[in-house]
């Protein structure tokens, strides 16, 4: 019999497998749904998408809407940043909050729980802990005062205040930044944009959403989900992050080869800049020739030069028919081999191509407790996903490719989702992958661009590094318990995390600048879609030039000359 007919059973036996699998995810506790065929994925996805995605994202997800919190470790446990990098000092310049101050704050914003206030107030540490610290659980500041303002003016009123008194400022969205970017460093005031969370408007003839810079991601998808479109990001934080933030990090997320970055998809910002000025450039046109195109600098800015209060994004249409597999395989050769019939045989369709290394699968799993969805392990796994506007197409090409990669023995083995549970599961994999990678203590993150060539060579050989140094083994004398490899295969961006049981100085000292020099010297980026915030400040010369940093650091002193947004970080 030849191999392509061998593989399409295969495939088939593996797809039933999967309703035992679906039954002991964690991250999936409901009770597992009669198999669909995968015509009617699409409308399940979006009438369980509020909970089912809130759920897979665990301790990112925050169902009010506060900051990240992870209730099973007690917070009180993460160092300082200044204990952590005592080379960092706090700037002399910024005054330290008052009772004035905290004084004036009120008389703006009010009475109630828009101010969260330390200063003149008995207050716990704890009360501050879910500003103070960040996901990752590796850096914490001092903050005693949090502002939430509900509306522009709001915010103006405050940047202005601050700016005349010199008080630092920290814009906050849903705290899941990955670069220590999202809480202060010292007792810079948190302006957390929370409260300022309302739907502006939404034309479902141009797909164009105007929305507060506060909507969390996950129901500004649910919002224009209603009107069969889709909000043009997707990342595993997508429960407890803000559109604001995503668009201050220039997020790039899961889908990004189908729907381009934020810098292509933004067509207008609402920003108030550290004097309170208010820039409106909240335009809804994709069009518009006239002078420099200045929103695009506070795409990516993470606060640096101002707060963004409200977006104008264009969302492409929702498309009816998504389907997700899973693929086992067995060298990173056979995964750009996949990644190039995926791109030449599903083309328009393609919405995502996910890379896991065996170690990251293996993680996720001792972290969830879930099992994995192929029976055998394979060194390297993919994710599939297709969303296109014909079911029978898609099933066409789907099919087609299925044959081709099984048959060519590119893919040694898969399993395609035949309902919603199962592609919530399926995708459980991939995202779970963050929490995993800090589950067992800490975690340092690097991400990166690199060309595809060379992606997962830098893996191999930091794992190498940390076995021959001593700091990587299997029990508690070893800081580093495993060095995983992740991300977005289709957009050229490695995840590589190394997972430890504690933060170490040590290990941290093993790998950096060397990670940094490693993707320089391949004309990488030493951060690819994460940002620079703290954590990556001081290497942003690996990527940059000098020229181009002396511009950056024009731009920052432009827009913000003394300094107070978010000061510490980024440049
Ligand atoms: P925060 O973390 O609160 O802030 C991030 C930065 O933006 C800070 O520098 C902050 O000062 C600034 N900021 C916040 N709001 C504003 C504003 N309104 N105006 C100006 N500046 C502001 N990132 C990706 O790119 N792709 C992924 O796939 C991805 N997956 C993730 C999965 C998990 C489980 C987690 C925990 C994180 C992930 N991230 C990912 C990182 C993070 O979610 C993104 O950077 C996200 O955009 C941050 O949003 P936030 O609301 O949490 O912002
Ligand atoms: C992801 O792709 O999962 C995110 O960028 C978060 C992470 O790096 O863990
Ligand atoms: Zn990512």
């Amino acid at each position: 019999m030849p191999v392509i007919h061998r593989a399409i059973p295969a495939l088939r036996r593996l797809r039933l497998s999967n309703t035992a699998f679906q039954q002991q995810s964690r991250l999936q506790p409901r009770p597992a749904q009669v198999l669909r065929p995968a015509s009617q994925i699409v409308q399940l996805r979006h009438q369980h998408n509020n909970t089912e995605k809130a759920e897979a994202s665990t301790s990112a997800g925050g169902a009010d809407h506060s900051p990240q919190e992870q209730p099973d470790r007690p917070q009180s446990k993460i160092k300082y940043t200044s204990e952590s990098y005592p080379n960092l000092k706090r700037d002399s310049r910024f005054k330290e909050v008052t009772a004035d101050d905290v004084k004036f704050f009120r008389g703006l914003l009010g009475e109630g729980s828009a101010v969260l206030d330390g200063v003149t107030q008995k207050t716990g540490e704890e009360d501050f802990e879910a500003y103070n610290a960040d996901w990752m659980r590796k850096y914490r500041g001092q903050c005693r005062l949090v502002l939430k303002p509900e509306t522009t003016e709001h915010v103006s009123k405050i940047l202005k205040y601050c700016n005349d008194n010199l008080l630092a400022v920290t814009p906050q969205g849903g705290n899941t930044g990955l670069v220590g970017g999202s809480v202060p460093v010292f007792d810079e005031i948190v302006l957390s944009l929370s409260k300022l969370n309302t739907v502006r408007s939404f034309d479902d003839v141009s797909g164009v959403l105007v929305a507060d810079a506060g909507v969390i991601l996950q129901q500004a998808d649910d919002y224009v989900a209603q009107h069969n479109h889709i909000f043009p990001l997707d990342l595993g934080a997508k429960g407890t992050c803000q559109i604001g933030a995503n668009v201050a990090t220039n997020a790039g997320g899961l889908r990004l080869l189908r729907y381009g970055s934020m810098h292509g998809n933004i067509l207008g910002l609402e920003v108030v800049l550290p004097d309170g000025t208010v820039m409106d450039d909240l335009g809804t046109l994709r069009k518009n020739n006239t002078g420099y195109d200045l929103k695009q600098l506070f795409i990516g800015a993470e606060g640096t030069i101002g707060v963004i209060t409200a977006i104008s994004i264009l969302c492409p249409q929702r498309s009816p028919a998504v389907n997700v597999a899973y693929f086992g395989l067995e060298s990173y050769e056979k995964v750009q081999e996949a990644f190039k019939e995926a791109k030449k045989q599903l083309s328009e369709i393609l919405s995502a191509f996910e890379l896991m290394d065996h170690q990251s699968q293996d993680l996720y799993r001792q972290a969830s407790g879930a099992k994995l969805p192929l029976e055998n392990d394979y060194p390297f796994y993919c994710l599939i996903e297709t969303s296109g506007s014909n079911t029978d197409h898609d099933s066409e090409k789907l099919n087609n490719f299925l044959e081709h990669v099984m048959g060519e023995e590119i893919v040694q083995d898969g399993v395609v989702a035949q309902d919603e549970t199962q592609l919530q599961s399926l995708w459980a994999c991939r995202e779970g992958i963050s929490e995993a990678g800090q589950h067992f203590g800490g975690v340092y993150k690097y991400d990166l661009s690199i060309p595809l060539g060379q992606l997962y060579d830098l893996v191999i050989e930091t794992r190498e590094r940390f076995q021959k140094n001593g700091l990587m083994g299997d029990s508690d004398d070893f800081p580093v318990k495993e060095v995983i490899g992740y991300g977005h295969m289709g957009d050229s961006n490695l995840h590589l995390n190394v997972a430890t049981r504690r933060y170490d100085k040590e290990v941290e000292k093993a790998i950096e600048p060397w990670v940094y020099e490693w993707v320089s010297k391949r004309n990488g980026s030493i951060s690819a879609e994460h940002g620079l915030g703290l954590a990556k400040k001081e290497f942003i010369g690996y990527s940059r030039s000098e020229t181009m940093i002396a511009l950056m650091k024009g731009v920052k002193g432009l827009y913000d000359p003394n300094g107070i947004m978010n000061p510490y970080k980024y440049i």
